[in-house]
């Protein structure tokens, strides 16, 4: 990595999201161009040796670098403040690399009940079948964790704020007790991006983002990315380079694009997801809102000491029980039905029976996914459409 950007070293967040990273084609392009090629030509057969054995920096073989992903690379890094970043191929496949570029046969994780499903899925299908213990407590709970936290454990990790009830754990407490153990923690800044909240700086080791969601912020593609210190982050990107889920390219480029938005994005969805919150608690048929923006939220004030807003994600409970949730999901017209979130487009979905559907009944009523949940990621069509494709099924409760 042997681009200069020292004249960025002091600038601020919207300047970073649209220079940091920058490239030029051959022909001076103004727009940053996709390198779509596989692999790379040498000019000798010593700088072939030389850059196979890594004395020499420079792109061999796109499944190790290629300039427009690290071009993306460079720009997450510096948006959330770090040494050094990895594309990866979805955000599942940056969890999983941090794991295997990490952690051992023997260790153990410490890892929020809340996180996304897939994550818990990854730590108690896959990882526990390569020797590496799990234990799932509550995101909010400090005791929990300090209780789990133990002389193997060497990563805790956590989502915050919670996906779709707005928890929100300590950064800066979790920080301290993961290094107080030799640990590192690991924030899955997802909900909020670095527009919102920047982990590093309250004291995390590393950042994950999937990008498909918000940092697109338009529902385009698959991609992923860890953040954090360069010593790290090398050994994520040998994971990367030995095992294979690279970013493409082109994913790169369209995760660049949605960069230079990123701010203006996170803050029209967080006003539009707080106004659609304010008017939720004022329907009849709602019995429940959770954001946490909302003053009654009972992690709002945490919320707002380590987030600047509280994002796009809001979740309601309606009056009576699965048939009157579905029933106002299936009278939007607007709305997108679907499980992804991060978009422009406003989605609703029903968590007890699609995101959260595999959890056991007990599992769900821990985590308060019960059947008259809705969740609804805010996107940034006009709230008052927003609220009459809502108020359609509402009205009818
Ligand atoms: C918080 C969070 N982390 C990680 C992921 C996984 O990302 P991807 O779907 O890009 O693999 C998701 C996906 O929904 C998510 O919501």
């Amino acid at each position: 990595m042997t681009d200069s950007f020292d004249y960025l070293a002091d600038a601020e967040l919207d300047t970073l999201a649209i220079r940091a990273g920058q490239q030029r084609g051959v022909e001076g392009e103004h727009c940053e161009p996709i390198y779509t090629t596989s692999s790379y030509v040498f000019s000798s057969a010593a700088e072939a040796a030389a850059r196979f054995s890594g004395e020499q920096s420079g792109n061999v073989y796109s499944r190790y670098t290629n300039p427009t992903v690290r071009n993306f690379e460079q720009r997450i890094a510096a948006l959330e403040g770090a040494e050094a970043a990895v594309g990866t191929a979805s955000g599942m496949a940056a969890i999983l690399s941090t794991c295997m570029a990490l952690l051992k046969a023997g260790d153990h994780v410490v890892c929020s009940r809340s996180v996304f499903g897939t994550t818990t899925m990854l730590f108690t299908k896959y990882l526990q079948k390569f020797g590496v213990e799990v234990s799932l407590v509550a995101l909010s709970d400090f005791s929990e964790w300090q209780a789990a936290v133990g002389s193997k454990t060497r990563m805790l990790f956590a989502e915050t704020p919670s996906n779709p009830l707005s928890d929100v754990a300590d950064i800066s407490r979790l920080a301290d007790l993961a290094h107080n153990n030799n640990s590192l923690l690991l924030i899955d800044n997802c909900f909020c991006t670095p527009a919102l909240q920047q982990p590093l700086a309250l004291g995390a080791d590393i950042v994950i983002h999937s990008a498909t969601k918000y940092l697109d912020g338009q529902g385009r593609c698959l991609g992923g990315a860890v953040v954090g210190r360069k010593e790290q982050m090398d050994d994520v990107l040998g994971f990367v380079r030995t095992c294979g889920p690279s970013m493409s390219p082109f994913n790169a480029w369209v995760f660049l694009k949605g960069l230079e938005t990123l701010r203006l994005r996170m803050e029209a969805h967080s006003a539009n997801a707080l106004q659609l919150a304010q008017w939720l608690t004022e329907q009849a048929s709602v019995e429940h809102v959770f954001y946490g923006g909302l003053e009654d939220h009972p992690f709002h004030q945490l919320a707002k000491k380590q987030q600047s807003a509280f994002g796009g994600v809001l979740s309601f409970r309606v009056k009576g029980g699965r048939a009157e949730a579905w029933k106002v999901i299936d009278a939007t017209r607007i709305l997108s039905h679907t499980a992804n979130l991060g978009d422009v487009k406003t989605t609703i979905v029903h968590p007890a029976t699609t995101t959260h559907g595999r959890l056991a009944d007990e599992e769900k009523a821990a985590a308060g996914i019960s059947d008259n949940l809705i969740r609804v990621a805010v996107g940034l069509e006009s709230l008052v459409d927003i609220q009459k494709d809502l108020d359609r099924g509402l009205s009818q409760l």
